[in-house]
């Protein structure tokens, strides 16, 4: 990572696209080094020990038919450790969400691995992979996804009730997130009577009802204002700090970011680079607004 800061204060004094250009390449390959140590199972930042949760492997996926193809991902790898806090940034259009889906099993990749908990999932059977979906991984989308019919306590104990869990034990399991994200006073609206925030943190919830492994988030704040957004912000904070869940979080906010332990940008299907938030969460959100900057917007 100094690589990487020394290299954005060189690209702070000097003016011309040349010297951006050549701090472009210097963060891909320093931040490649980093990405390779991580691939080698060998957890070099997070903590020798840790456990690797998901791994993927020369991932590539191609859209459309010949002729009319998008690369979308040129050959990532990435290595997830348990309790990991990852966000993924890059501008639109770069891969994100693409990456998530398949990181998430919702889509397949065109070549490559996806390996959870040690297996490789595109090679498994649809029986197998909506039992692992439903066992290991849990999902909030920027638009919430609550059913409007059903009360904030129906919809968070949804995927409980759907695997057969007793009522009494989904409604304990309900009350005890309602409470750790603030919601006991409102599981008996429905979705239309919440503000954004309390939806969110609702399907934050819901995601985590039946204790996954991995979170995955598309843009979770994407809808919210800053306030509610921090909330939620705080909420996966939390959820890490105890060990509930990874986090996996895409999003385009950089602020949004400074709160993952790990961020990763992408750009045009490749992961450019990789920053470590170590430490003060501020002097990482100046980070990654200096690297988004060296890399030619403010947007990533
Ligand atoms: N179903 C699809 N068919 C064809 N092309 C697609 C499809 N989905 C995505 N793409 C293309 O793949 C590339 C990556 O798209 P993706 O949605 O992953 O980007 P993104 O980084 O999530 O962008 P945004 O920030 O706008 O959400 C884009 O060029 C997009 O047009
Ligand atoms: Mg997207």
């Amino acid at each position: 990572m100094k690589k990487i800061t020394n290299k954005m204060n060189q690209t702070k004094t000097a003016s011309s696209n040349e010297v951006v250009s050549g701090s472009m390449s210097s963060i891909t390959s320093g931040s490649g080094n980093e990405t390779a140590d991580r691939s080698s199972n060998k957890a070099v930042n997070s903590g020798a020990d840790k456990e690797t949760i998901l791994e993927i492997r020369n991932l590539t996926k191609d859209y459309g038919a010949k002729g009319f193809r998008t690369q979308a991902l040129k050959g990532i790898d990435l290595t997830i450790l348990k309790n990991d806090f990852i966000a993924i940034m890059g501008p639109s259009g770069s891969g994100k969400t693409t990456l998530l889906n398949i990181l998430s099993s919702i889509d397949k990749p065109t070549q490559g691995q996806v390996i959870l908990d040690g297996k490789n999932i595109a090679g498994i059977s649809n029986q197998e992979l909506s039992k692992l979906r439903r066992d290991k991984i849990g999902f909030v989308f920027q638009d919430y996804n609550l059913l409007d019919t059903m009360t904030l306590q129906d919809n968070i104990a949804l995927p409980l009730s759907l695997n057969g869990v007793p009522a009494k034990r989904c409604i304990e399991r309900t009350f005890e997130l309602g409470r750790m994200f603030g919601l006991e006073e409102h599981l008996s609206k429905y979705p239309y009577q919440l503000s954004g925030g309390q939806r969110q943190r609702g399907a934050v919830c819901r995601a985590l009802i039946t204790d996954p492994e991995i979170l995955f988030a598309d843009e979770p704040t994407g809808a919210l204002d800053s306030k509610a957004g921090k909330e939620l912000l705080r909420c996966f904070q939390m959820v890490n700090d105890r060990k509930q869940a990874t986090i996996l979080m895409v999003t385009h906010d950089a602020y949004a970011a400074s709160w993952a332990k790990d961020v990763y940008i992408l750009n045009d299907g490749t992961v450019k680079c990789r920053l470590s938030r170590g430490g003060d969460r501020r002097e990482f959100y100046d980070r990654i607004i200096d690297v988004q900057a060296s890399m030619g917007g403010d947007r990533a």
